[in-house]
């Protein structure tokens, strides 16, 4: 017997009503981020693996264990995007943007890669939508970022979310707080876990975001980085704070918050929902600056903000059920018989062109069969033509919500469908 086929594994299709849940999702966010001045640029799936390795960084989880890479047939090591920063850390310069305009803002969606242990809400490919706005070094357009998503989260029926922030320093702050981590995590060197025995010497910080127990329970006790933060850096929170005051976003500050990806620098963030039953993974939009990533990719300086939700997660948390996504149907056409259907296809495409939403039965199926279909989209109106209709040169118009029905002179009918609808 041949091998069931299946998707593969932690990778998932998206089928209706699911489909019509995210596509709204997708709709208001989009309208959002636009309201919001930022302009979707759409860079490949693919990227070559160094530019995620120096991006994202070497020593972190996301490039040592999650990252789909293969050779392609020109024998260039290629990477399925696990993140879409990086790759519009590249097009930015690629296509000398910053020579363009002083400030560019950015927005994406579509499909990431990442190899990690699938459960609800961690998939292998997920969806992101994320934006980045490059140039600005004021705290205040985080702040901005950060009430676009609250607002956008609270239209699509969240109540329950929670803002955590944090600073991550600048490269100034980082050598003492480094060489402070090593002190804290040398003496417990036997009890780290074999990766973290490696990041100690290559880049103790991510030890703080290792997942596992052993780890946690040693992190826990690390000194954190604010008590490092320079002053250029006290100052910029203190801003980011003032401004999330301003705007009413109330907020946690939480000192052991780190990100995933080496490229931040001072403010990260993160939005959790408590809705939804998604467990830990509750994270539902994470970001923050990165600020030297340009340089560091070749670029001049610029600063530089982003953030990206998952839009699994997104749909999971948000309670309504996908079917009250899917919209009505304006018009379900019953027709009986070849003549009638014939001349059916030829008023559904008018009534279509006209804008209203329609559907035909294209098969010879009885009138309870179409009735119980067009009850089953929740049509709005129905029409009725059988082959007596046809020869009178006329329709039955039934009006699903009044439960009334009347006939109509065909060429009467889209008027009479129009009013019908309001
Ligand atoms: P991230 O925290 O790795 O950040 O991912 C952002 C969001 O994507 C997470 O909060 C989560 O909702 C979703 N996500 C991540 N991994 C998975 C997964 N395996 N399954 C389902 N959802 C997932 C970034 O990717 C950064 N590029 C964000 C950013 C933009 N920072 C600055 N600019």
């Amino acid at each position: 017997m041949s091998e069931q086929l299946q998707a593969v594994k932690g990778m998932n299709d998206l089928l209706p009503p699911d489909s019509a849940k995210w596509s709204r999702v997708e709709g208001a966010a989009r309208a959002a981020f636009e309201r919001h001045g930022y302009a979707e640029a759409r860079t490949p799936i693919v990227e070559y693996t160094p530019l995620f390795v120096r991006s994202i960084g070497d020593a972190t989880d996301v490039v040592e264990k999650e990252m789909y890479t293969f050779d392609d047939r020109d024998e260039r090591s290629l990477t399925l995007r696990p993140e879409g920063t990086a790759s519009c850390v590249r097009a930015y310069l690629e296509h000398s943007i910053h020579k363009k305009e002083p400030v560019t803002r950015w927005y994406y969606s579509g499909p990431m890669f990442r190899h990690e242990r699938a459960q609800r809400g961690r998939y292998r490919q997920f969806y992101q939508l994320g934006c980045e706005a490059l140039g600005v070094a004021e705290p205040t357009v985080e702040a901005e970022q950060i009430v676009m998503l609250v607002d956008l989260f609270r239209e699509l029926g969240l109540d329950d979310l929670e803002v955590v922030v944090n600073s991550v320093g600048g490269p100034d702050d980082r050598p003492a707080y480094r060489a402070a981590l090593v002190e804290y995590f040398t003496p417990h060197k036997a009890e780290l876990c074999p990766d973290c025995q490696r990041r100690l010497e290559r880049n103790p910080l991510r030890i703080l975001d290792c997942k596992v127990e052993s780890c946690r329970k040693i992190a826990a006790g690390a000194p954190t980085l604010q008590q490092f933060l320079g002053p250029a850096s006290r100052e910029h929170f203190a801003g980011f704070r003032e401004a999330l005051g301003a705007l009413g976003i109330a907020h946690r500050v939480n000192e052991r918050l780190v990100r995933g990806l080496d490229y931040y620098t001072g403010t990260i963030y993160e939005i959790l929902s408590a809705s939804g039953d998604l467990g830990a993974q509750n994270t539902i939009a994470g970001g923050g600056r990165y600020d030297g990533l340009i340089a560091e990719m070749g670029g001049p300086p610029t600063p530089a903000v982003g953030f990206a939700l998952g839009v699994e997660r997104l749909v999971l948390s948000i309670p309504a059920e996908p079917e009250s996504y899917v919209p009505p149907l304006d018009v379900y056409l019953a027709a009986l018989g070849r003549p009638a259907r014939l001349a059916c296809l030829k008023t559904a495409q008018e009534l279509r062109r006209a804008g209203v939403r329609v559907e035909l039965e294209h098969r010879a199926a009885s009138m309870k069969a179409q009735l119980k279909r067009a009850d089953k989209l929740r049509a709005r109106a129905v029409v009725i033509v059988g082959d007596d209709e046809l020869a009178r040169g006329e329709a039955v118009l039934r009006d699903m919500a009044k439960g009334e029905q009347r006939n109509v002179k065909a060429d009467e009918l889209p008027a009479a469908i129009r009013a019908l609808l309001g």
